[in-house]
C-alpha cells in the first residue's frame, strides 16, 4: 500500500529513536533474536507445519517441510535429502487412506515438499499427513472444490491481507482457524514483509523484541527469503489456519519489496544489488515456502512467470486469481505540475500484462454464471482524493492501485459491463474495510445520477499491518473523519471502516452475495482505546455484513451477519 506505507514510514521514522532505545535497552542479541526460527526447526522434522491449497473438484496441493537434522535450518542451504511418504484420508483417523505417495525433497528446495493429491472426490472433506525419518506430521484437514456437475453446493470463503508479524499477534488467523464454514482462505497479499527490527521497523514498538523479524534486516537474498517465509511460518495461529482450510494465494509487493513494478521497486535500492536477482529469489521462496501449485499450472498467454489462475464453483460462480506486480509499468505521481498526471491514462501503461487483462476480460465477458469473482490485490474502484487547499481537482488518491492504470481500469469495467454475470472483485492491500459499487464513468455527479455501477468490489482489513488510525498518530477521531471524507468525495463507497484489524467473509448464493467483516478486539475493544493487534489474548468478533443481489451491480446493506452453509461438504 504506497500512501499509507509512506505515511507509516514517517511514523516508523518517528518511533525509530524510541525503537532504537527499546532494542538498546531490552535487546535481543543476535543469538537470541534467530532463535525463533532455529526452535522452529528444533521443533522436530515437521516443526513448521502443513499446508493445503489450490483445490479443484478432484485435486488438492499439499505442503510441509521438512528438517532433516537440526542444523538445516530454513535458508541455511544445508542438510541431507529425504524420501517423504504423504497420504489422505476420509476420515481423520486414518482409517479410510484413498491417496498416497513418496515425494523426495532436499537443500535445493529449503527441504520443503509440495504433491498433488489428486482423483479425490468433490466437494468433499479430507485429511492429510506427512511422514520422515521416523516422524509423522501433524494432521491437515482440507476439502476439495463445490465444483460438481449439475449441482448447487454452497460457497463461503474467507479472504485476507497484510499480514506483518511485526504488526501484532496473528489473532485473525486464529479466528479463521476456528471456524468450520469455510471451503477455502484466500489471501489476497501482503502475506509476509521486507522490513527489518531497527529503524526500518514496521508495527506497534511496543512489541520490539517480542515480535520481530528474522532475519533482523531487510530480505534481500535468497536465504533471506526463506528464512523469512519460515519465520512465518512459526507462528502458530498462522500454523492453525494452514492446517484447517486449503489456501488459495497470491502476492503483492511485499513478497518482494514495496511498490514492486516489472523492473524495480520503490523499496529497492541499487547496493541491494540486482532487482531482477532479488525478484528471482523472492519468488523462488515463495514458490517453495506457499502452498501453490506451479507457474503455469493452466496455462494461457501471459508474460514472465504466470501465477495468475482461476477456479470453478460448480455453476454458482468463478474466481480469477490476478497477479499485479510482475508486469506493471511503473508508479507515476498523481499530479504533474499542478494538473491531473495525463500519465495515469496513458493506454501504453499497464497493471496486468495485455494478455493476463485478455485473460480476465475474456473471463468475464464470455461467463454463464451468475457471479464471477476477482481475486485482486489493490483497490479497483476509482478513489479520488479529498479536496482540500493544494489538491487538484479530479486527484486519485494513490496512483499504485487500479487508478494509476486508467486505461487497464476502463478495459475491465468495460468488459464487466458487456457480460451477464455480475462481478465481483475481492481486494487487499488497504488495510481497511470497504464495500463498493463500481460505476463505469467514475465521477460523482454521473454516479448519483445515473448509478451507472457494473459491479461491486469488498475489501479486506490487514492482519496487522497499520490502518487509517496507526497512519494518522493513533487518532480514532482523525481516522473516522478520514474514512467519511472519502466516502463523501467518492459516493460509490458504501461503506468504509479504517480503524479496525481481521478478515472478510464471503458468501455466495444464487439470489445474493454476502461479505462479513471481522475485526479482532481486546476487551471487546476494536482499536479505539488500545490496540488489539498487542494483545495475545485478543478475540474475534462480528462488525458488519454487505450485500450484493443477483444482477443489482450495486451493494447493499448493512444487513445481517451470516448464518449457517445452506449444505456441507461431504466428510465434515
Ligand atoms: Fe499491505
Amino acid at each position: 500500500m504506497s500512501t499509507t506505507t509512506h505515511v507509516s514510514r514517517r511514523t516508523v521514522l518517528q518511533g525509530g529513536a524510541a525503537g532504537l532505545a527499546a532494542l538498546a535497552l531490552g535487546a535481543l542479541t543476535p543469538e537470541q533474536a534467530r532463535a525463533t526460527v532455529e526452535d522452529g526447526a528444533r521443533a522436530g522434522v515437521f516443526g513448521f507445519g502443513v499446508a493445503s491449497g489450490d483445490p479443484t473438484a478432484t485435486s488438492l496441493l499439499l505442503w510441509t517441510r521438512v528438517t532433516p537434522v537440526p542444523g538445516a535450518v530454513p535458508g541455511s542451504g544445508t542438510g541431507p535429502g529425504s524420501r517423504v511418504d504423504w497420504e489422505v484420508a476420509a476420515d481423520a483417523g486414518f482409517r479410510r487412506v484413498v491417496r498416497r505417495g513418496t515425494a523426495r525433497t532436499d537443500a535445493s528446495r529449503d527441504h520443503t515438499v509440495k504433491v498433488v493429491a489428486d482423483g479425490l472426490t468433490p466437494y468433499t472433506r479430507y485429511w492429510y499427513r506427512f511422514r520422515t525419518r521416523g516422524a509423522t506430521s501433524p494432521v491437515g484437514r482440507t476439502q476439495t472444490s463445490p465444483d460438481e456437475p449439475g449441482r448447487t453446493h454452497a460457497l463461503r470463503l474467507a479472504f485476507v491481507s497484510c499480514s506483518n508479524y511485526t504488526g501484532g499477534y496473528f489473532t485473525a488467523y486464529r479466528g479463521i482457524a476456528a471456524r468450520d464454514d469455510l471451503d477455502a482462505v484466500l489471501h489476497l497479499g501482503d502475506y509476509l514483509y521486507e522490513y527489518g527490527n531497527a529503524e526500518d521497523r514496521y508495527g506497534p514498538d511496543s512489541l520490539a523484541g517480542t515480535r520481530d523479524h528474522q532475519p533482523p534486516t531487510e530480505m534481500v537474498t535468497l536465504a533471506d527469503y526463506r528464512l523469512r517465509h519460515a519465520l512465518y511460518k512459526t507462528d502458530p495461529d498462522l500454523q492453525a489456519a494452514h492446517r484447517q482450510h486449503p489456501w488459495i494465494t497470491i502476492f503483492d509487493d511485499h513478497e518482494v519489496t514495496n511498490d514492486t513494478y516489472a523492473t524495480g521497486a520503490e523499496n529497492h535500492q541499487p547496493q541491494e544489488g540486482d532487482f531482477f536477482v532479488r525478484r528471482a529469489a523472492a519468488y523462488q521462496a515463495y514458490l517453495e515456502w506457499m502452498p501453490i501449485r506451479e507457474p503455469g499450472w493452466q496455462p494461457a498467454p501471459h508474460r514472465g512467470t504466470q501465477f495468475f489462475r482461476r477456479f470453478s464453483f460448480g455453476d454458482l460462480a468463478d474466481l480469477s486469481v490476478v497477479e499485479t506486480r510482475q508486469n506493471r509499468s511503473q508508479q507515476v505521481p498523481t499530479t504533474v505540475g499542478g494538473q491531473v498526471n495525463p500519465a495515469l491514462a496513458d493506454p501504453a501503461r499497464h497493471l496486468p500484462e495485455p494478455e493476463q487483462l485478455r485473460w480476465l476480460t475474456d473471463g468475464i465477458r464470455r461467463s454463464r454464471k451468475p457471479w464471477h469473482l476477482v481475486g485482486n490485490q489493490t483497490v479497483f474502484a476509482r478513489l479520488f482524493a479529498v479536496p482540500r487547499a493544494g489538491v487538484v481537482g479530479g486527484q486519485v488518491f494513490n496512483a499504485d492501485q487500479w487508478d494509476g492504470y486508467q486505461a487497464d481500469q476502463a478495459t475491465l469495467l468495460q468488459a464487466m459491463a458487456a457480460g451477464s454475470t455480475h462481478p465481483v472483485v475481492l481486494t487487499g492491500d488497504i488495510h481497511s474495510s470497504w464495500a463498493n459499487d463500481l460505476p463505469l464513468a467514475p465521477d460523482a455527479v454521473g454516479y448519483l445520477a445515473r448509478r451507472s455501477s457494473v459491479g461491486v468490489e469488498f475489501v479486506c482489513p490487514s492482519v496487522t499491518s497499520d490502518g487509517f488510525k496507526e497512519s494518522l498518530g493513533g487518532s480514532a477521531a482523525a481516522a473516522v473523519a478520514a474514512t467519511t471524507a472519502f466516502q463523501t468525495t467518492n459516493p460509490w463507497i458504501r461503506y468504509l471502516e479504517g480503524i479496525g484489524h481481521g478478515f472478510a467473509v464471503v458468501d455466495v448464493t444464487r439470489e445474493r452475495v454476502q461479505t462479513d467483516f471481522w475485526f479482532i478486539r481486546s476487551g471487546g475493544d476494536k482499536g479505539l482505546a488500545v490496540d488489539p493487534r498487542t494483545d495475545p489474548a485478543a478475540v474475534v468478533g462480528f462488525e458488519s455484513a454487505w450485500q450484493s443481489v443477483q444482477g443489482s451491480r450495486q451493494v447493499s446493506g448493512p444487513v445481517g451477519q451470516l448464518g449457517p452453509r445452506s449444505d456441507r461438504p461431504r466428510g465434515a
